[in-house]
């Protein structure tokens, strides 16, 4: 590149001129050298990630069809049918009684079609609080369906619920006796204007008087992220796509321990054909499909370009943290079939081809080389059993997973301070919080000690402003969505992070999506519906630290000390591509200059990637906080260039309440 000292500032200034009437602090100073200080994990942003809030089912994963196989269920009850209603009077139960699709799959739904009925009659399912219609998709529908009673065609749709428009429709032939699966497309040629549609089937009343048809495991697909069969919702995928994301912890969270130890997630449960998967009672309280299985989540974590972070079961279920419960954990002399279980697993994933039975069975499924598999997280937030991981469930998973897998790194899940045998190296810390604790924290790791010991910030978020509320509660005070003072506060520590990315190899806030018609965890990074999907300020955080990544850290002077508050800081360099990025926080509520020198020089134009409040209210007068339902678009991030006339220095303006990263090409 021609180094340029001959061009003018441009108006970036202007951009902010708005702010004008805020009086600016005399600038401070900030020099930003050469030096090199630590070189930045390539781990170091990403998700945490479990099925919460209808994330996965009804979320990420594609399937539109909600309680598609009646897994999880109790026959003959009226719950047993959430998702399905009846239309035109059909009568719907499920039933166990006769034999299901496959043996994880038992339950069936019986149709029974009363005397003297004419017309069309059937059933139809309502999705996950809507069906998105879009024309020009290819949807892939199928279902199961039996009959010794009935042999007429069957009519499937997709047709709005308010209207009774069809907007795609499919006749089907053939129904027996016998299970039969039905496989079809709907190519709708018109968008519904919104997404009260159903999945409609009938059938023709006066050929079906009085019989009792059997269906079982339906499905609906939109076309999915990458084409991937069974694979994730394109807008949602996109979205965390965007965001660079370099790690991927799953499969939880809570949702790995299960209620039990017996409705754990059970890998081998998630695999193979969709008929093959039994399904769950997931920990938050609706069931799991387990469509998104191991091997969806590990495409999906390559299709990411993330490493993944294997959380494997460690021998305690939700219910064994209440303090009530006399109950241990699984007693030391138990352990060992969960233990193998977990070395199965890891076999599963990381076994060259052909190499042994479980690699075999990889193949068979769909993929016959092994993954990459590094980390391995035992348990999830075990500071609840603290005794019992440090007595024996760490030692017996590790020791014995590390016999059969040397190379593998393991991260432990209790307090930083419980000491382990053996000691860990990676440890994986979660803090949901005020800002205050943010900005606070962006120093916990400039002093710690050196010693080899990594740190996986493996959920984190601002969650509420009440200080004198229990830091993790959800009763007193929870922020609704994450706001630009939240999301300020996470970029604060975010900052600490990088600067101290020799000690935290990688982190990811949580949790990541939730669905509007079905949560009661908020704050999330994304919330959606069957048809929308907002990306909050915490989202634009995350995207403008893990898409504008340095190779090393540079030393500043001052270092980010506390000394400069509300200004929050990391710079850091790119060897690849020779460029400088300065991320900053202004957590405060006065814009702040910021005097800018370097003792290398800087070429002539910069970009700024800006997330501060709107100057203008949006909407008609109203102001918004936080990216909502009714203000989608509040806070984005604004991108500008803006030219450097001296390329060793130059001012820079850090409005109230933003987040910035400056992008600079180098010559280091
Ligand atoms: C940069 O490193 C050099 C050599 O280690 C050292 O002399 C100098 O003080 C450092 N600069 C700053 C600003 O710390
Ligand atoms: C670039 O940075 C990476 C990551 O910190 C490091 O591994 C690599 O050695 C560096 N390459 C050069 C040429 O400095
Ligand atoms: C959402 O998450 C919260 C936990 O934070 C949980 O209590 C609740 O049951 C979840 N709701 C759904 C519908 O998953
Ligand atoms: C859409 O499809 C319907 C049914 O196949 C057809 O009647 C209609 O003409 C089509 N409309 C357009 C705009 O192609
Ligand atoms: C999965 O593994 C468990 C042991 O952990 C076993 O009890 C169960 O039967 C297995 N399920 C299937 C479907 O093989
Ligand atoms: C940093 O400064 C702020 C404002 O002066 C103060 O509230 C906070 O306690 C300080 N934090 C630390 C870790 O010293
Ligand atoms: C490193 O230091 C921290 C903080 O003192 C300590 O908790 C950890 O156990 C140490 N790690 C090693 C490997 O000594
Ligand atoms: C803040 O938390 C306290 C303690 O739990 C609670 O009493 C109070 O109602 C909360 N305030 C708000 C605004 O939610
Ligand atoms: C930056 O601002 C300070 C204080 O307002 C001023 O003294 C200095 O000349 C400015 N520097 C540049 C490079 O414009």
């Amino acid at each position: 590149m021609v180094w340029k000292n001959i061009l003018v500032l441009t108006a970036l200034l202007n951009l902010y001129g708005v702010w004008g009437s805020i009086q600016a602090p005399s600038a401070l100073n900030l020099r930003i050298t050469k030096n090199k200080t630590v070189d930045i994990p390539s781990t170091l942003y990403g998700y945490m990630w479990e099925d919460i809030n209808q994330s996965g089912d009804g979320g990420l994963y594609a399937e539109l069809l909600q309680n598609r196989a009646f897994q999880g269920v109790i026959p003959g009850t009226q719950a047993a049918l959430f998702g399905w209603q009846p239309f035109q009077g059909a009568w719907l139960s499920v039933t166990s009684d006769t034999q299901g699709v496959s043996s994880a799959l038992p339950n069936s739904l019986e149709v029974d079609i009363p005397s003297f009925v004419n017309g069309p009659i059937g059933f139809e399912n309502t999705g996950y609080w809507g069906i998105k219609v879009q024309s020009g998709w290819t949807y892939t529908a199928s279902f199961y369906a039996k009959s010794s009673t009935f042999s007429g065609s069957i009519t499937a749709s997709l047709t709005s619920s308010t209207t009774g428009q069809v907007f795609s429709t499919q006749t089907l032939k053939g129904i027996n006796s016998k299970w039969k699966q039905f496989t079809f497309q709907f190519t709708p040629n018109t968008t519904a204007p919104d997404t009260e549609n159903v999945f409609r089937i009938t059938v023709n009343g006066a050929d079906a008087q009085g019989a009792s048809i059997f269906f079982g495991m339906f499905s609906l697909f939109p076309p999915t992220f990458r084409g991937r069969e069974n694979g994730m919702r394109i807008d949602l995928a996109e979205a965390f796509a965007a965001t660079r994301p370099s790690v991927w912890r799953f499969p939880g969270g809570n949702n790995l321990e299960g209620g039990s130890w017996d409705t754990r997630w059970k890998w081998n449960e998630t695999i193979g054909p969709i008929e093959n998967r039994p399904g769950r009672i997931g920990d938050w309280s609706y069931p799991n499909t387990d469509g998104l299985g191991l091997l969806e989540y590990l495409n999906w974590a390559e299709d990411l370009g993330a490493e993944p972070i294997l959380g494997i079961w460690a021998g305690i279920s939700i219910a064994n943290y209440s303090e009530l419960s006399s109950w241990p954990v699984v007693p030391e002399d138990e352990l060992k079939p969960y233990v193998d279980d977990a070395i199965n697993e890891i076999h599963f994933i990381t076994d060259p081809a052909g190499s042994s039975d479980l690699a075999k069975l990889r193949e068979q499924y769909g993929r016959k080389e092994p993954y990459a598999l590094t980390f391995i997280e035992v348990g999830n937030e075990d500071q609840f059993q603290p005794d019992s991981y440090a007595a024996y469930r760490w030692n017996a998973f590790v020791s014995a997973i590390s016999a059969e897998f040397p190379h593998l790194e393991f991260l432990a899940t209790t307090q930083p301070s419980t000491a382990l045998n053996p000691a860990y190296k990676r440890i994986d810390f979660h803090q949901y919080a005020v800002p205050q604790w943010f900005h606070d924290a962006a120093f916990m790791f400039d002093d710690y000690p050196r010693n080899g010991t990594k740190w996986f910030i493996g959920e984190y978020a601002v969650t509420s402003t009440n200080t004198s509320c229990n830091l993790g509660a959800i009763s007193c005070g929870r922020l609704a969505f994450p706001t630009l003072e939240g999301a300020a506060a996470e970029a604060a520590f975010m900052t600490g992070m990088e600067r101290n990315s020799d000690v935290v190899f990688a982190s990811a806030y949580a949790p990541s999506l939730q669905h509007l018609r079905n949560f009661q965890w908020s704050p999330d990074i994304m919330s959606f519906t069957a048809g929308t999907l907002i990306k909050s300020a915490s989202y634009f955080v995350q995207q403008m630290f893990s898409a504008n990544r340095g190779t090393q850290v540079l030393e500043t002077t001052p270092a980010s000390t506390n000394d400069s508050f509300p200004l929050f800081w990391v710079a850091s360099h790119n060897n690849k591509t020779n460029a400088m990025f300065l991320k900053v926080s202004n957590v405060g509520s006065d814009d702040i200059v910021f005097d800018l020198s370097f003792d290398f020089p800087v070429g002539g134009f910069g970009t700024a990637i800006t997330l501060a409040n709107p100057p203008l209210t949006v909407n008609s007068g109203v102001f918004s906080v936080a990216n909502t339902p009714e203000y989608p678009e509040a806070i984005v991030p604004v991108s500008s260039a803006f030219a450097i006339v001296d390329p060793t220095k130059f001012n820079y303006t850090f409005p109230a309440q933003s987040v910035t990263v400056l992008s600079l090409s180098v010559k280091i």
